[in-house]
This record gives structure tokens, sequence and C-alpha cells, in this order.
């Protein structure tokens, strides 16, 4: 039969922790004894029990001490207060210190029974109450991430099976922007792992020594400013999920210690001498190519190995083809909600092939940005070009040094869109007169009436 849990008993007097013992020990819990406060403090940190008996009149102090040190340390703890004069002043003293009930001496057997069940109820309840907590945070679910792209339908079908496998760890690959934050999410929510929390860190926020500390926790003295032991997120993730952002940043030494944890499913606390077994789940998300970086030098070769066992490669957005369109229907939709004056339907024909053609390097991030500033400044009901971000339209620099050519930009730039703002220039400069903005462009009426057509205006003129 499984255990119901570790007990710590404190009190001076061995045959009433004889009695406890056996009586706990038949209804199937661990025990561990102290006879006095500091053996008490000792046995507790080593012990990490989920209930703590405690006798007020200790040798060498007061069990009130020691109630104080547990709820500090470890608050999710129970203690139940067992003593033989019934004073006032203690039992307040208790209650306030967080103590979860209070047995006297002589003790019923009967009575620590009921009093231990209710503290097992309390830890449930305790419990319920994160997990309610965690569902209520929606909104983290795969139906919110969008792509119908096959690419995108692939890294969404590949996160699906795995959010519902017990792999232990998980890459998340992808440039800025293209939604590792909502992957690593969804994929926790739909795990069976949804009801214990998901921790996340980021390794370029923080310098090495914290990001340790915070990862694996410490013990009482493990260094200068460590003066109480602290549970770190590989503890406090408790069968949840972790996610390590922006991997690529970690220190190589760093590294070398979470391969130690994959690998062997245990760490240590800081400055510990005891193995605690790891059972939250791994994600680790990188912008960067970690291959490429191994090869550099710049990631431990073997973590990156056994991070990419199940890797989910999320597309950039210049690669998802339609998925740009319907991304910004779904932000112009939310733009809508916030708006005040006609609504936005959607965007121009020509700002539909500027999305279509651009390079996106900010993402999804970036065409959310792009369409908020849109619904901010467009009055009509469509998104214009003459409200996009000038670098979108003009990567193309004007001519050079009198020769009449224009200089491609490093990375290329769609010509439809170059083609387009030349038009548009055209048109604008010469107040719409078609005869004179076709003369600019030295092509005839005909062929200019058609490109404005083609770049969505309707010129009649
Ligand atoms: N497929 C998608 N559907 C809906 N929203 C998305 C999608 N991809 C990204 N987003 C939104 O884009 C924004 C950026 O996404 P997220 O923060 O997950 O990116 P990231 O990959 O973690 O970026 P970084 O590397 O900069 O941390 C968020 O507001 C997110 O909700
Ligand atoms: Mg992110």
């Amino acid at each position: 039969m499984s255990s119901s849990g570790k007990v710590l008993i404190v009190d001076d007097d061995r045959f009433v922790r004889m009695a406890l013992c056996e009586a706990l020990k038949s209804w199937q819990y661990e025990t561990v004894e102290a006879d006095s406060v500091a053996s008490a403090m000792k046995a507790f940190a080593d012990a990490e029990p989920v209930i703590v008996l405690l006798d007020i009149d200790l040798p060498d102090g007061s069990g009130l001490d020691v109630l104080k040190e547990i709820k500090t340390t470890s608050p999710e703890t129970i203690a139940v207060m067992i003593t033989g004069n019934v004073d006032v002043a203690n039992t307040v003293a208790a209650l306030r210190g967080g103590a979860h009930d209070f047995i006297g001496k002589p003790v019923r057997i009967e009575e620590l029974r009921v009093t231990l069940r209710n503290a097992a109820e309390t830890r449930e309840l305790r419990r319920e109450v994160n997990r309610v907590r965690t569902a209520s945070k929606r909104g983290f679910s795969f139906e919110e991430i969008i792509g119908e792209s096959d690419s995108m339908k692939k890294a969404i079908d590949l996160a699906r099976r795995v959010a519902a496998s017990d792999v232990g760890s998980i890459l998340l690959n992808g440039e800025t922007g293209t939604g590792k934050d909502l992957f690593a999410r969804a994929i926790h929510y739909a795990s069976e792992r949804s009801n214990a929390p998901y921790l996340a860190i980021n390794c370029a926020a923080l310098p090495a020594n914290l990001i340790e500390s915070e990862l694996f926790g410490y013990e009482k003295g493990a260094f200068t400013d460590a003066k109480q032991k602290k549970e770190g997120l590989f503890e406090q993730a408790n069968g949840g999920t972790i996610f390590l952002d922006e991997i690529g940043e970690m220190e190589l030494a760093l590294q070398a210690k979470l391969l130690r944890v994959l690998e062997e499913g245990t760490f240590r606390r800081v400055g510990g001498l005891k193995d605690i077994s790891l059972n939250a789940r791994i994600i680790a998300a990188s912008n960067r190519n970690l291959k490429q970086e191994s090869e550099a030098g710049n990631f431990r070769l073997d973590l990156y190995f056994r991070l990419s066992v199940i890797q989910v490669d999320i597309p950039p957005l210049r690669d998802r083809g339609k998925d740009v369109l319907l991304l910004a229907k779904y932000y112009i939709d939310r733009a809508n909600l916030k708006r005040r004056g006609k609504l936005l339907i959607g965007l121009a024909p020509e700002v539909e092939k500027i999305f279509t053609n651009y390079k996106w390097s900010g993402n999804v991030r970036e065409l959310r940005n792009v369409i908020e500033r849109a619904s901010i400044l467009e009055d009509g009901d469509t998104v214009t070009a003459a409200h996009l971000p000038a670098d979108m339209l003009g990567t193309f620099s004007a001519h050079s040094s009198g020769s009449g050519m224009f200089t491609l930009p490093m990375d290329g730039v769609p010509l439809e869109s170059v083609e387009f703002e030349l038009v548009r220039q055209a048109f604008e400069r010469t107040n719409g007169n078609l005869t004179r903005a076709a003369k600019l462009l030295d092509i005839s009426r005909d062929q200019l009436r058609y490109k404005l057509r083609k770049a969505g205006y309707d010129a009649e003129a």
C-alpha cells in the first residue's frame, strides 16, 4: 500500500512519540521523530514532512519557534499542535502562526485521526483552489493558434501529439514573434499536467547564478544570502511544465547542469546533497538556430541533441502563405472591438499584396503592431497603404547618384510593391492627372489605368 505521507512527530516525551508513531504507521504514514527544537528543525529540513505534530513545551525552547520556521520555509506543510496545558496565549499564538489545529494531551487516537483527515482535506482543498485558478486561465489552447498553411498545420499537429504524450522535454524553434510562447502554453494546457503549475523563466533576462538558484532552489547557507532554504522551479512545478525561454542565451556551465538533470531525471538544490527527482516537463525555446550555434561552439552540442529529440519548428510568417491575411483579419476583428469610428472591414487590395510579399522579420508580433497602428490612424473602413509604416513600402532607396537606377536592398524587395509605390507617387504628384502621371512613368494612359486598378485605385479620370 502506498504511503499517506510523511509525518514529523516533535515531543520530548518518548512514550508519547511511541504511541503516536504506532498509530500513524497503522494508518500508512511514514514517521520521523524529534525531541527538541533543534532536532525538530533539522528533521524538518531533512525529511520535508507534509504534516508536523508539534509539542509546545520543549526542553530547549518553544514549539512555536519550530512552527514559525515551518511556515516561512514551507507554508503548505500542515502543523498540528499537541499540548498538555491548554494555555490561551499559546493557542492564539499558534493559530496566528498558521497552525492547522490543536489537540490536547493525552492524545486520543480517534481525535488524532479526525484531525489528520481534516488536514489532508485542507491540503486537497488548497490544491483544488490552485486547480480552479489555472483552469480559469483560458485562452491558452491550440484553438487560439491561427494558421492554416501546411507548415503551420504540421507544427500544430506535432505539438498536439507531443502535449498528449509523456515526453519529458521539447524544443520550440522559431524566429522572434512566431508564437513560441503561445505554443508552450498550449502544450501545457493541453497536457495531463494542466492542473499543475506552468512556470516560465527567461534565460536571457537573468545572470547565470540567479537562473541556477531559481531553477534548482538552494539550501539554507548555500551562499551568503541563502538565509532560508528555497525550493526552485523544478520543485515548484510539481508535475507541471517549466518553460525555459531563450535557452540559447544560457551559459555553457549551466547548460551542462541542465543536461545532467535531463539525463538523470534528478537534481540537487544548490548546496544540497539530496537527489530530488524531476517530475516537471521542460519546454525550451530558442529563436536562434541551436544546431548552428552548437557547431559554432556557442551551445552545447550534447544538450542540443538531448533537447531536439522532440523539436517543433514554428515557421516564419513570410513562409506561411495565406496565413498572413488570416491573421490580419483576426487582428482587424480585435481592433474593431476597441474602435470608435467606422468598423474596419479588411485590407485594401494593395495592402494585401504588400502583406503577402513583405519579409515580416518580427513575424506575427510585427503584423499585430502594424494592424493596431493602422486601426488608429485609418479613418475609412479599410487598411490602406497610406497608414503602413514607411519601411514597409519604401525598402527601396531613391535613385543613386543621378544614374536614374534604383538600388536593390540587401534582402530584396517585392517588385510589385515598388511599382505600386511609384505609381502612387506619380498619381499624387500630379493630383490624379492620368496623362501627366503616365508621362512621369513613361507609360501610356491605358497602361497606367491598368496598373492603378491592379493596385486597388479606382481611376476613372
Ligand atoms: N499563430 C498565431 N495565432 C495567433 N496569434 C499569434 C500566433 N503566433 C503568434 N501570435 C501572437 O503574436 C505575439 C507574439 O507571439 P509569441 O510571444 O508567442 O512569440 P515568440 O515566438 O515567443 O517571440 P519571442 O522570440 O520574441 O519571444 C503574441 O501576441 C501572440 O499571441
Ligand atoms: Mg517569447
